[in-house]
């Protein structure tokens, strides 16, 4: 009789944005004229850059070329991808690290749950709270927690608060924890973090042996130049962390799938018999078994995002998100709700008027304004009482939706 990874079964309902798709289309079915505006999901509304779809259309044609034609890619992507992101993205703000060291994906989502395939059963994990799901639930499937308490927290996972009251920075841990996962700017708050913070992570992690897990998804959002957009910024950190990121949010690559993760070949953890194990030897053989590249195409049009029309472009993306969670932030803050994040960041961060629970809020904005949300309390027991709004939408739905909710919530 085949039996199943009873961890599964500790998951507490579906994964979060599927349950909002789930609760949205509930009500777009009983209400089909409702104009409802989505603010949740933080997934990109404006199309590809044009850099970056002129060079997948000539991909795709070298695809139909026998000359030019391309069949299996290496499995750790393209050199002349990895080499361009190795020059831009890392050597260019002082960060050592080689293309040798980039692996190319489909995405920071699906490594950052693949990651714990190279590690062992028995480290003890620590997360923020609140928390992208993703880490979380990986850790959960992976069989690396008990069950989940009343608020939703698991057995054996550390929690570190973010809120307003430590101005969302994630504490040191004072107990020795093995594997810590870290978001700046953070998704779903988002905060920052700067150098002198994340320093203090770094001196933390190579005190113990730790590895940072260090999530970057969101770096091309930064505005301030006085922080860090990658940790490798932070001296020490090729000795103690992995760092995940994405062309989903800067070059609007949700649907079309790329992204990149950084593992030093200097890194190491140990093995049961206490040698030092290089990570990048682990990652690049599972990376070889379980995972055989990203399309050509779709790396054609990563690449260039490095090339000069690409840049201004993707500067052009940014800036108009960014305008977008300034005008979020403006109209909310006027309607009196008290708002946090969203400077350095596409994610707006609203404590929720009048005592209201996460889901509640998000209940009453989508009957009465039609517009979706996130409830805090879906990204952990510690954010209850928040909401986050995404700023990936157009200029005229976000206008509209903001001009909905400030007249229905001012406080
Ligand atoms: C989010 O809304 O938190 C993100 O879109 C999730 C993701 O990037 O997977």
């Amino acid at each position: 009789m085949a039996t199943i990874n009873e961890n599964y079964l500790k998951l507490k309902a579906g994964y979060l944005f599927p349950e909002i798709a789930r609760r949205v289309n509930a009500f777009a079915q009983s209400n089909p004229n409702a104009p409802i505006i989505k603010l949740g999901i933080g997934d990109v509304s404006e199309p590809l850059p044009e850099a970056c779809l002129t060079a997948m259309i000539k991909a795709v044609e070298e695809m139909g070329g026998r000359a030019s034609f391309k069949g299996y890619g290496p499995e750790q992507g393209y050199t002349w991808l990895r080499e361009k992101i190795a020059a831009q993205d890392f050597q260019a703000r002082g960060c050592d690290i080689d293309a040798s060291e980039i692996f190319i994906s489909d995405g920071s989502k699906c490594d950052t749950g693949n990651i714990l395939d190279i590690f062992g059963k028995n480290n003890t994990i620590a997360v923020t709270d609140p928390v992208y799901p993703v880490y979380v639930d990986t850790n959960v499937m992976a069989g690396h927690t008990g069950v989940s308490n009343d608020d939703g927290k698991y057995e054996g996972l550390v929690y570190i608060p973010i809120n307003a009251e430590n101005n969302f920075t994630a504490a040191i841990p004072t107990q020795k924890v093995d594997l810590i996962y870290l978001c700046f700017p953070n998704n779903p708050t988002g905060a920052v973090a700067t150098k002198e913070h994340l320093q203090a992570w770094v001196d933390y992690a190579k005190a113990n042996g730790s590895i940072i897990f260090f999530d970057a998804a969101y770096e091309a959002f930064i505005t301030d130049p006085s922080l860090p957009h990658s940790i490798y910024e932070i001296p020490g950190a090729k000795d103690c962390a992995i760092e995940f990121r994405s062309f989903s949010k800067n070059a609007g690559f949700t649907g079309t799938r790329c992204a990149l993760t950084v593992v030093p070949k200097s890194l190491t953890a140990k093995a049961a018999d206490g040698s030092d194990v290089e990570l990048w030897k682990l990652w690049n053989r599972r990376q070889s078994t379980k995972f055989n590249g990203v399309s050509y195409v779709v790396q054609r049009g990563a690449e260039a995002v490095y090339s000069e029309a690409g840049k201004a472009q993707i500067k052009a993306l940014i800036s108009f998100y960014l305008e977008n969670a300034k005008i979020i932030r403006e109209k909310l803050t006027g309607a009196g709700l008290q708002v946090y994040g969203g400077v350095n960041a596409p994610y707006v961060w609203v404590k929720t008027p009048n005592g209201l629970s996460s889901w509640d809020f998000f209940d009453k904005l989508l009957q009465t304004c039609n517009v979706v949300g996130t409830p805090g309390s879906g990204f952990g027991a510690a954010g209850e009482g928040y909401f986050r709004i995404s700023a990936f939408n157009s200029r005229e739905n976000l206008e509209e939706a903001m001009k909905r909710i400030t007249e229905k919530f001012k406080v």
